[in-house]
């Protein structure tokens, strides 16, 4: 399924149970020592489909630990995202000479709990929100609008290192083409030349899940900017606002 959504040179491996087979590193295996069992799952699977992902792309298997505020960390020459839900494990991983960032979300295909809707969507998002949800109601479009979001930050998060808020992306979606475009409305003063202004990418619904995926490619940005330039622009924003 998560093939479907991504262009050639992005690897990608999936899961939808728990193989007995996936082992973690030891240094991987400390970090969720006391975790209950439904974490220490989903956090070793999702590890075993990054490295059937690194193999895609002729890497040799490494662990996968948490860097700043959660985002996977990469060897440099990587960029690449996780996702875990109830019945779905992915990876998706590619050459940072290609591709700047990348982000992927799973969800249930699931209504959002009771009130949550209104507190991640912006007015135009509430209304197509509502309109296809009366229209086409097998699809959960206000989970899907989470999930694009969540897929918007996964991509944003690692690439500026900067935290990015649910009404700061104004999502809309393509309903029959799976497409789907994110524009960011931070204002002037908390965003730099070599931010991201706009992120594209598709979504799917199937199999009771809802898919969301984003590559973002280097020659689409508005300026180079160096990878790990997180600290160095974060440090730039404090300063300017
Ligand atoms: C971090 C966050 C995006 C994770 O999403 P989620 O739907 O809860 O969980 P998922 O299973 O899809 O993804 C979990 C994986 O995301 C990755 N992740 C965690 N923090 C991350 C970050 N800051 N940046 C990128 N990826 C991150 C990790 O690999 C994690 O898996 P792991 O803990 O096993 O390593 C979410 O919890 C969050 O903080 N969201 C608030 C910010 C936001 O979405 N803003 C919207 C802007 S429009």
């Amino acid at each position: 399924m998560l093939a479907d959504l991504l262009p050639a040179g992005v690897a990608t491996a999936e899961a939808l149970a728990d193989p007995r087979s996936a082992v973690l590193y030891p240094e991987e295996e400390e970090l969720i020592r006391d975790s209950v069992a439904k974490r220490r799952e989903e956090f070793t699977t999702v590890r075993w489909c990054a490295r059937r992902a690194m193999a895609e792309l002729g890497l040799p298997p490494a662990p996968v630990l948490p860097g700043h505020r959660g985002a996977p960390r990469w060897a440099p020459s990587v960029v690449g995202s996780l996702t875990h839900c109830a019945g779905y494990r992915g990876a998706a991983l590619a050459r940072s000479a290609a591709y700047a960032s990348i982000g992927i979300d799973a969800e249930p295909n699931q209504p959002l709990p009771e009130g949550i809707l209104d507190s991640i969507a912006l007015p135009a998002e509430g209304r197509w929100v509502r309109r296809l949800l009366a229209e086409r109601p097998e699809t959960r479009w206000d989970r899907l609008l989470f999930s694009l979001k969540e897929a918007v930050y996964k991509t944003w998060f690692p690439y500026v290192g900067r935290e990015l808020d649910f009404g700061d992306a104004l999502v809309t979606v393509d309903p029959d083409g799976g497409g789907f475009a994110a524009q960011i409305l931070l204002p002037a003063g908390a965003r730099l030349a070599t931010d991201p202004r706009e992120f594209h990418g598709r979504w799917l619904a199937e199999g009771g899940l809802l898919l969301s995926a984003i590559a973002l490619e280097s020659t689409t940005l508005p300026a180079a900017a160096p990878r790990g330039a997180g600290t160095t622009t974060r440090t730039a924003v404090r300063t300017a606002v």
